[in-house]
């Protein structure tokens, strides 16, 4: 580890402004180019503008670069980012930031100098600590449910009340209320409002419907 190098405050700023501008992070598997806009317009209409659009995908970054042009007050973070290469592609993009389901040094270390920053995705105390000593101090807690949900959350705010978090994986419209009243969530992410049966019908006004039922419950 590059133990003389520390996250600059200014990563953090960043990632608080973007994770508190909102409750909910949708993320997105984009499959088909042309349902990209449509898709990022029907969250938009129910009222979310900070979208992760997963590098699952072979038409990922190119859907990433038609919403932008076609959406530029959209923020827009590349998700599932596993390798250097997929950071370096996502800041050559210029998305406002970047998410990991689970973090290596190596990509630790990226983030420490990378123009656009990460919010690394963590699962154990470990995890988070291998962030936390180079001064991340915001993270995905991925897969939330699978490990723990918001018990794990509020545990983990034993030993770091200062960590904060953005739970995802599993996370529900029903769920989600038991992690947004812990102190130390920003906001929650999930797939429920923009299902694959939706999104393969392009049934547009469906995810609005869905999108709406959740920012009016949890609104911001
Ligand atoms: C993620 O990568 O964050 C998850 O795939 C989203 O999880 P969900 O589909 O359970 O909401």
């Amino acid at each position: 580890m590059s133990s003389d190098k520390r996250l600059p405050a200014s990563h953090t700023e960043r990632l608080d402004a973007i994770c508190r501008s909102t409750a909910i992070i949708p993320v997105l598997v984009i499959e088909r180019l042309d349902h990209a806009v449509p898709l990022a317009q029907a969250l938009v209409d129910g009222g979310l503008n900070v979208l992760e659009i997963t590098l699952r995908t072979g038409c990922a970054v190119e859907a990433m670069q038609r919403i932008r042009d076609a959406l530029p007050d959209v923020t827009i973070g590349a998700g599932t980012v596993l390798s250097l290469e997929q950071y370096r592609i996502s800041e050559e993009i210029g998305v406002d930031f970047v998410v990991t389901p689970g973090t290596t040094p190596t990509l630790f270390d990226h983030g420490l100098a990378s123009p656009v920053p990460m919010l690394p995705g963590i699962a154990t105390v470990s995890e988070l600590l291998t962030g936390w000593e180079r001064g991340y101090q915001r993270f995905k807690f991925f897969p939330a449910e699978a490990n723990g949900g918001a018990k794990a959350l509020k545990s983990f705010a034993g030993p770091l009340p200062e960590a904060q978090f953005c739970p995802t994986g599993g996370v529900t419209v029903d769920n989600a209320a038991d992690y947004l009243a812990l102190p130390n969530v920003m906001c929650v992410g999930g797939s429920w409002m923009a299902p694959k049966s939706l999104v393969d019908q392009q049934d547009w006004a469906g995810i609005t419907r869905l999108t709406r039922e959740a920012t009016q419950r949890y609104p911001r």
